[in-house]
């Protein structure tokens, strides 16, 4: 088993910290009387693309722009399946500019963007995994938005309740381990998550699409441990998370562990980090 799981190679934006701070309070995890390391969470930051690159994913960066220090969180500009971009639109206000120099990116490298008009977080809700799109609301994306990212992309969305504060985005409380793509083609893959940030009947729902799913404690999630980023081998993952990583490494999974504690202040950890450009695959 463990020489069986493949990797991927993925394509990823991300956006340099220069800028990055907490500056208003979004989420339970913000308090602005904790300062941000700047110099840290540029080493951080730092270490997160090194890894990507020293594993085969190309890397592409955003630059940041000033009096907008949540736009680190590159994950929640958008959502990308087949070379189709669905922009967002942010909950928050202090958020809302940012959907612009995502947008400006995307154009640049020649993708057009259709954006929501619902209130979306990109892959901080969508999340593709293959077959379909696990999509989280409760705190931040509408259904509304569900309902048009199935009309835009012609996959099926499936809606998924989230009840608990700290996990206010769905990929706080879940990441896909495997799409289907890898080692197991054609087949639904499998995902990591922590049940206790699931309404009863989104835990049901997760429970038929992923009779093996890996089930992570709240500490697991606390730690930011479901943050992660998966190539199909690789786990990007917080190293506090250990419980996680250890269960993933017996599974044949190969934990890489990357600390992004500075950016555990804002609410945001690895994945948050990391949007993915899914292009059409031949
Ligand atoms: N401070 C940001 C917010 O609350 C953190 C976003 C984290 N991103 C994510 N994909 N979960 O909006």
């Amino acid at each position: 088993m463990p020489d069986s799981r493949v990797p991927r190679r993925r394509r990823f934006l991300v956006c340099e910290p220069r800028h990055f701070a907490v500056q208003y309070a979004i989420n339970p995890w913000m308090s602005t009387g904790r300062p941000v390391d700047v110099i840290r969470a540029l080493d951080q930051w730092q270490a997160l693309v090194d890894a990507y690159r020293a594993h085969g994913h190309t890397v592409h960066t955003v630059q940041p722009v000033s009096g907008l220090p949540d736009m680190v969180f590159a994950a929640n500009s958008a959502v990308v399946v087949e070379g189709r971009v669905f922009g967002s639109r942010f909950h928050a206000p202090e958020r809302r500019p940012e959907s612009v120099p995502y947008a400006a990116w995307f154009k640049t490298e020649g993708f057009e963007v259709h954006p929501s008009e619902a209130v979306c977080e990109g892959e901080g809700d969508l999340v593709p995994a293959g077959r379909w799109i696990l999509a989280g609301t409760g705190f931040r994306t509408t259904r509304e938005a569900h309902r048009e990212a199935q009309e835009y992309f012609g996959v099926p969305v499936i809606s998924l309740t989230l009840v608990d504060p700290y996990f206010y985005h769905l990929d706080t409380a879940l990441f896909v381990l495997d799409d289907g793509s890898g080692g197991t083609p054609g087949t639904a893959g499998n995902v990591a998550y922590y049940p206790g940030a699931f309404s009863p009947g989104s835990r049901e729902v997760l429970e038929r699409l992923y009779p093996d799913a890996v089930i992570a404690t709240r500490e697991d999630a606390l730690a930011f441990g479901l943050n992660s980023v998966s190539d199909g081998r690789h786990v990007f993952i917080s190293p506090g998370a250990r419980g996680l990583a250890d269960r993933l490494a017996v599974l044949g999974y190969v934990p890489v562990p990357v600390d992004l504690s500075e950016f555990h202040k804002a609410g945001g950890g690895i994945k948050c980090c990391t949007q993915e450009i899914r292009e059409i695959r031949s």
